[in-house]
């Protein structure tokens, strides 16, 4: 009789290939001209499913990408598991910067880098790895299994969001687990009990009709430049505080426990920071832990701004217009919707008079935060134990995965979130990687909390 064990370890090589062969397809959301790449990947995960005999497996159209689905729900009596990924990547621009090509997945020692490596193609496979591990070596799976992968994650989730809400009957179940998170390091498995969420926006400042010699208008003409450049540092300061009026009103209070964790840093996290950003010091409220900064408080970013003239050399102008995108990442208790109004209002207070600002809301999700104690939680606790020998740490996450909060609000049930990315996976970024090493222990850890979660 084969064991699981056996089974991973003679299937490792495969088990790769099939990985592999997802990773060529670019699947970016977030470009209209990938449409037909997204739709090949999430023809991929259904093919993977119908191979290890799930049911009902099939793509659920939507108003923008596909969501797949397929069911195993044999086991009657037993807890049922809805499984969550999501198929879709992000860009891979600055393409020169990637040291092999970012859609031909290549192995450098223990990692295999491509986009999607991580998030989430990789962590995704590998629960379909020990789902399909447990199936060949029992002829049955420990519990139910509903997946349920988007396309859509890295551009808002709006679909998603929508069928959830439709039909949450459709996805009955007992928990959910999501692989889309990290550890702290490969000796240290972690589950993770909070994400913040996100508001993402795009703010437009218009002035005159259009470009201007600035020498013919220096003195009188409003410089949408200039105003978002004031807009931008009235809303946060050097010290990392943001000043939108009623914004850390409903900040949660952490437990004792999670306040002791942050700080007195027993991992060391703070210097594994500058580490992996490559800085001498840290940034933001300097008054607080800066795990806290990161995973308990509400922080506001630029990622970019547009106008005027960049190119070579001088052209004196006066752009007419100019743009920033600017997101929020919010913690628990502070809804998105609340906190756009709030950041619009100050938006528009920030802005002298003689231009006209809008601002628009790209997408938004919730945070959330669950309970640690439940059973779901103590089975995923227990696997990471057995494969990676110690007892896991309870951490949050800055990140956002907004399916998480409504998971949790529509079916009402514990959400898991086990993953095994790495600090330095590069997510979003250049070189994305995913260790070859944490995709091989993952499969086992997964498949025996499966089983755990069956007993
Ligand atoms: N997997 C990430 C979220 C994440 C990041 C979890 C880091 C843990 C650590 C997810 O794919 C992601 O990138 N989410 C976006 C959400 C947004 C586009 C709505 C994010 O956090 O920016
Ligand atoms: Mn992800
Ligand atoms: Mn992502």
């Amino acid at each position: 009789m084969t064991t699981l064990e056996t089974y991973i370890t003679e299937n490792e090589n495969r088990f790769l290939e099939d990985w592999k062969g997802w990773l060529r397809i670019p699947s970016i959301s977030t470009l209209p001209e990938h449409a037909g790449d997204i739709r090949s990947a999430a023809e991929y995960a259904a093919d993977q499913l119908q191979r290890m005999d799930f049911e009902q497996v099939h793509l659920i159209e939507t108003q923008n990408h596909p969501l797949v689905y397929g069911e195993w729900l044999k086991a009657p009596g037993k807890p049922t598991v809805l499984v969550y990924g999501h198929y879709d990547v992000q860009p891979v621009d600055p393409v020169e910067l990637w040291d092999s090509p970012p859609f031909e997945p290549t192995v450098r020692g223990d990692n295999l880098y491509c986009r999607g490596a991580c998030d989430d193609k990789g962590q995704t496979m590998l629960v379909f790895k020990a789902l399909e591990s447990l199936m060949a070596v029992n002829g049955t799976l420990p519990v139910n299994v509903r997946v349920l992968i988007e396309g859509e994650e890295e551009a808002g989730g709006e679909s998603i969001d929508h069928y959830v809400r439709a039909y949450p009957a459709s996805l009955k179940c007992n928990a959910a687990f999501i692989c889309d998170t990290g550890m702290p390091s490969k000796e240290i498995p972690a589950l993770v009990n909070g994400l913040r969420g996100i508001i993402y926006t795009e703010v437009e400042v218009r002035g005159a009709r259009g470009d201007l010699h600035s020498g013919s208008y220096g003195g009188v003409a409003p410089n949408p430049l200039h105003t978002l450049a004031i807009i931008i540092t009235g809303l946060k300061d050097a010290d990392g505080h943001i000043h939108i009026p009623g914004l850390y009103d409903k900040v949660r209070e952490a437990s004792e426990q999670e306040k002791a964790f942050w700080h007195d840093d027993p991992l060391h996290l703070n210097e594994a920071l500058l580490e992996e950003m490559g800085v001498s010091q840290l940034s933001g409220e300097a008054e607080y832990p800066p795990l806290e900064r990161i995973w308990g408080r509400p922080t506001l970013e630029v990622h970019g701004i547009s106008g005027g003239f960049v190119g070579e050399g001088a052209k004196t102008v006066i752009p007419g217009v100019a743009k920033a995108k600017i997101s929020l990442r919010l913690p628990a208790d502070l809804k998105s919707d609340e906190i756009f109004v709030l950041f619009e209002k100050r938006v528009k207070e920030l802005a002298p008079a003689g231009v006209e600002v809008t601002v628009r809301k790209v997408h938004g999700g919730e945070a959330v935060m669950v309970p640690i104690d439940t059973p779901p939680m103590q089975a995923a606790a227990s696997a990471l134990k057995e494969v990676f020998g110690k007892e896991p740490v309870f951490i949050r996450e800055g990140g956002s995965i907004p399916i998480a909060a409504l998971f949790h609000e529509i079916l009402g049930v514990p959400v898991v979130m086990m993953g095994f990315g790495l600090p330095d996976d590069n997510l979003h970024a250049p070189n994305e990687k995913y260790s070859l090493s944490q995709f091989y222990k993952g499969i086992r850890t997964v498949a025996r909390f499966f089983e755990h979660i069956g007993e």
